[in-house]
């Protein structure tokens, strides 16, 4: 297994995909990968959510396929027989940390606050989501957490922009960030995938 860590280092940017059509999925990761973003989070939020891992995977060999709005363990091992090379939940539960073990799958939850990080710290995580990162109190909530817990990576995500990116990129605990601009609902409804390709490339060239 690929620890979560060496997963976060790969890119700058993790695209946060919900995908209606299944048929999308290719030249959707082409996309995202020609653009330079190869760690992708398909969020199991629709029906073609599963089949969606499957089948980026099998376009693109070079892409680290995660499952995304994991929030129960049926859904973990669903995606775990997806081919899920990670899995990413909104939160942190004791069910879904040993479910993601269990799988040997790399595991990104969620946390918001110092309670949630210790309880991840009692679990032996120490990567962890940062969500919903902007009304959670966005980099100076991260500086804060920072103080305590010294040696936490975070993947903040949640109302991260390509405008604010860069400020959460510059905080040493932040080893890239996670967010849908670069795969809004309106360019995928009208499979716009140059705009894709370019929002990935401006994405992938984000300094960190
Ligand atoms: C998620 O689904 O993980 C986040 O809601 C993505 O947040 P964003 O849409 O604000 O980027």
């Amino acid at each position: 297994m690929r620890p979560i860590l060496e997963i976060l280092a790969l890119a700058p940017v993790i695209p946060v995909i919900v995908i209606e059509r299944l048929e999308d999925a290719a030249p959707l990761a082409d996309a995202l990968c020609d653009g330079g973003l190869t760690v992708l989070e398909v969020t199991l939020r629709t029906p073609a959510g599963l089949d969606a891992i499957a089948a980026m995977k099998a376009a693109r060999p070079d892409a680290v396929v995660g499952a995304g709005t994991v929030n129960r363990p049926a859904l973990l091992d669903a995606a775990a027989a997806a081919g899920a090379d990670f899995i990413v939940a909104p939160g942190l539960t004791e069910a879904l940390a040993h479910g993601a073990r269990g799988h040997g799958l790399p595991f990104l939850p969620g946390v918001a606050t110092a309670g949630d990080i210790l309880r991840g710290l009692e679990l032996d995580l120490t990567t962890f989501k940062f969500f919903p990162a902007e009304t959670s109190g966005g980099v100076p909530a991260i500086k804060a957490l920072e103080g305590p817990f010294p040696d936490l990576a975070f993947c903040p995500t949640g109302g991260v922009t390509l405008a604010n990116a860069p400020s959460y990129l510059a905080l040493s605990s932040v080893r890239c960030v996670g967010g849908s601009w670069i795969t809004p609902k309106a360019a995928l409804d009208r499979r716009d995938w140059d705009f894709v390709r370019t929002t990935a490339a401006e994405a992938s060239r984000l300094p960190r």
